[in-house]
């Protein structure tokens, strides 16, 4: 089971499981090596680009953080036990949530969830699930009714969650790597929230 502080405050001192909540600055490390092992391989040849990899997700993300926009979330999944992998990394999994309002011929208002990543030795024990549930919840305090993201068309396990936790596709979209068959289409999926569960 994971807790999920839906006011998105700091971790309660007596917390038993892991708690989902606002990533910080010095969070960054440990989120890059939640996000490079979950997207990057390590082996074989690509070993030699990893590092540069890490170092532009890093990058990506400290920028990320310290823009401290109100429409930018990061959230960070915290283990308080020594559950999973049997070590106790600082982070289990993160997503960010911003808050993306297009021009009207665009589409509608939404949240766009991306960088969705559980460490290996946490999965299935329902992070990723939280992660998207506390995506909810901000969305709600945003007054958004929708969340979108993507997901490549042959990542089994992520679209196994996205269908358990709602979402529908809204469009497929090819890449010019996708067009060569040098890799996967994309999938945009959304999910409607249910307008009761807004904040009154
Ligand atoms: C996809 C990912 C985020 C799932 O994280 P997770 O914490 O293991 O997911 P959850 O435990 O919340 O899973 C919820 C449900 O999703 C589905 N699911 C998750 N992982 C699955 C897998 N490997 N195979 C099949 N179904 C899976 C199951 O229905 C699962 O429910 P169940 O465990 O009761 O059967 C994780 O595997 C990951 O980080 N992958 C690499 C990065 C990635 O692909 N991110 C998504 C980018 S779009």
């Amino acid at each position: 089971m994971v807790q999920i502080d839906h006011n998105l405050s700091p971790l309660p001192a007596t917390a038993t499981q892991p708690l989902i909540r606002p990533a910080r600055i010095h969070d960054v490390d440990q989120l890059t090596d939640v996000l490079t092992a979950s997207f990057y391989a390590d082996s074989g040849w690509l070993q030699w680009v990893h590092p540069f990899m890490r170092l532009s997700i890093q990058e990506d993300l400290k920028q990320r953080l310290r823009s401290q926009s109100p429409r930018y979330v990061c959230l960070a999944a915290v283990p308080t036990s020594a559950e999973g992998s049997g070590r106790t990394p600082a982070i289990a999994g993160t997503a960010e949530a911003s808050l993306r309002q297009p021009w009207p011929w665009q589409g509608d208002r939404h949240v766009y969830v991306s960088n969705l990543a559980v460490e290996q030795g946490f999965r299935r024990q329902g992070v990723a699930s939280a992660l998207l549930q506390s995506c909810e919840h901000i969305a709600q305090r945003w007054q958004v009714d929708e969340l979108r993201l993507h997901v490549m068309e042959d990542n089994r396990a992520a679209q196994a969650l996205y269908r358990k936790a709602g979402f529908q596709t809204l469009q497929a979209e090819d890449t010019p790597a996708s067009w060569f068959g040098l890799q996967a289409r994309r999938l945009l999926l959304r999910k409607h929230l249910p307008p009761t569960a807004r904040p009154s």
